[in-house]
């Protein structure tokens, strides 16, 4: 069975907003999640973090896991964790290149109070892009 979920967190000093930062997060995590089956994609915005992770219970699990002790980022909070029939996520990590023109879309103005229907209107708009 797959699974799809989706968390927000808090970025902690520069994470999402340097290049080094996000090409470190992008670096290890392309690695793991090859090895691990995962399809993912993340998107960094104002110092909020937003990531969607397919794949089985326990590769998420143990992924999630390892991202929940991760000093980069704090208040990791799931927003939707469900069973999916089929990925949204064609790569092990993939960068939103622009997010504030996916929040536009979906009506959001920033990610501080995402709903988890506004995140999965993100992944769906994500699928079609
Ligand atoms: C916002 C954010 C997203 C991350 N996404 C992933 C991910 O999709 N896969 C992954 O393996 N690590 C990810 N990480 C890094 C993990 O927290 C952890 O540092 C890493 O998995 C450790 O890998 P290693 O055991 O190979 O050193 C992420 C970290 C942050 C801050």
């Amino acid at each position: 069975m797959l699974y799809r979920l989706i968390y927000a967190s808090e970025a902690v000093g520069s994470t999402g907003a340097s290049t080094l930062s996000v090409a470190q997060i992008l670096g290890a995590a392309i690695t793991n999640n090859r090895r691990d089956n995962l399809t993912s994609a993340v998107m960094f915005h104002e110092g909020w973090c937003l990531q969607g992770i397919e794949g089985s219970r326990q590769d998420i699990d143990r992924l999630m896991r390892r991202i929940r002790e991760d000093r980069r980022h704090q208040n990791v909070r799931v927003l939707s964790d469900k069973p999916i029939a089929s990925r949204s996520f064609h790569e092990p990590m993939a960068l939103c290149d622009d997010p504030a023109a996916m929040l536009r879309a979906i009506g959001a103005t920033d990610m501080s109070r995402i709903t988890a229907h506004e995140a999965d209107r993100i992944v769906e708009l994500k699928k079609a892009a």
